[in-house]
């Protein structure tokens, strides 16, 4: 198997534990395990003090598979699939579902792997950009339809402009026809909670979740698959016997502790979003050199430069000189001076404070 490399990871494994300020993180601040242990009901109290090191069941320890079940409105426990974080269960649901020849439309920008496993697989990959104002453009979409397109995926919320769809405009994704994959590791993080939108499972696609981002639990390396589709499922997890087969048991019974208090392990990361946000307001009504269009959900925006600069250039020199680590946007294939931003660390104020020095020494 041939794959492209992964731009995004590449550039974090280059920068990610060397440079002091992380100005493009998508995760919220991770969790420190004390305090995590500390939201514990007895039951979970008991099962992380017992805890035997062994393996553990394949779909997932039936506790955390009925906590993320609760997440939805129609799934249950049986129709989920636990993997270790995103990046595996992205691998196999496309090994699965993608046959060579087969055609599929991914909505960028994006997370990469989210089509580039696909293409690797032999399909044939048409990417459509996000619209005016970052909208989902649903008739872009439909004009790029053909027989044999098998897929449709979008990642909802979006990293990284953080924009969302209506759900006007994922019931049109929807009737469509062809299966749609959403990517909603950045659901919950809706900067109004009235915007949430359906969950691609919900509506008879399957949804892809994780505890890195909205929930701060990255290190834990716990994610899932959920679709109501018995067929598809046995499928993932007759695949999922030669990847990991099964989860890290500590990491387990950890992200049932935080889902099992999920209005407080959301409620932080919102309490640290919302801060952000205002800081970032008030940059972007001082500043008419820096532009986005104002995230409505998740952890990240992309921010356009009003000035004549190329893009990576000034994210080296920035890592240099301030020690500021930035993700430009051609690393998500994206023209132009752009570079998201993340805001759901509690270090982005001094982050961009050192942005701003920096910019004004140019
Ligand atoms: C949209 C999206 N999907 C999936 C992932 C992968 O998440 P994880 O690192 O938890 O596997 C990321 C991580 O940046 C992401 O932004």
């Amino acid at each position: 198997m041939s794959i492209a490399p992964f731009k995004l990871e590449q550039y974090f494994e280059r920068y990610e534990f060397s440079v002091p300020h992380l100005l493009s993180s998508s995760d919220a601040q991770a969790w420190r395990l004390d305090d995590l242990l500390a939201l514990a009901d007895e039951e979970l109290r008991t099962a992380w003090n017992e805890l035997t090191l062994g393996y553990t069941e394949v779909r997932g320890h039936p506790l955390l598979r009925e906590a993320i079940a609760s997440l939805y409105d129609e799934v249950t426990a049986e129709d989920v699939i636990v993997f270790a974080a995103a990046q595996e269960p992205i691998f196999a649901l496309s090994s699965v579902a993608i046959e060579p020849g087969d055609h599929v439309i991914a909505v960028v920008p994006s997370y990469q792997s989210l089509y580039e496993v696909a293409r690797s697989r032999g399909a044939e990959v048409s990417l459509v950009p996000l619209g005016e104002g970052w909208r989902l453009d649903v008739g872009a979409i439909r004009a790029e339809l053909r027989p044999n397109t098998r897929m449709i995926v979008l990642n909802a919320p979006n990293s990284p402009t953080g924009s969302l769809p209506s759900e006007a405009e994922l019931r049109e994704l929807f009737a469509l026809g062809p299966l749609v994959f959403a990517d909603e590791v950045y659901r919950f993080l809706e900067h109004d909670p009235r915007d949430r939108i359906p969950a691609a499972a919900d509506l008879g696609g399957v949804s892809l979740g994780v505890m890195s981002k909205a929930f701060g639990l990255a290190g834990l390396r716990i994610g899932w698959l959920a679709t109501r589709d018995p067929r598809l499922r046995e499928r993932i997890v007759a695949f999922k016997h030669y990847l990991t087969i099964c989860s890290a048991g500590p990491s387990e019974i950890l992200a049932t502790i935080a889902l099992r208090s999920r209005d407080a392990v959301l409620g932080r990361a919102r309490g640290i979003v919302d801060a952000n946000l205002a800081v970032l307001d008030d940059f972007f009504a001082r500043r008419d050199d820096f532009g986005w269009v104002r995230p409505r959900a998740g952890t990240t925006g992309l921010v356009e430069i009003h000035r004549d600069v190329e893009i990576e250039d000034f994210a080296r020199r920035l890592a240099d000189e301030e020690g500021v680590m930035i993700l430009p946007g051609t690393i998500f294939d994206w023209p132009g001076a752009t570079f998201r931003i993340g805001y759901a660390r509690t270090g982005m104020p001094e982050a961009l404070a050192r942005l701003e020095r920096f910019t004004d020494q140019q």
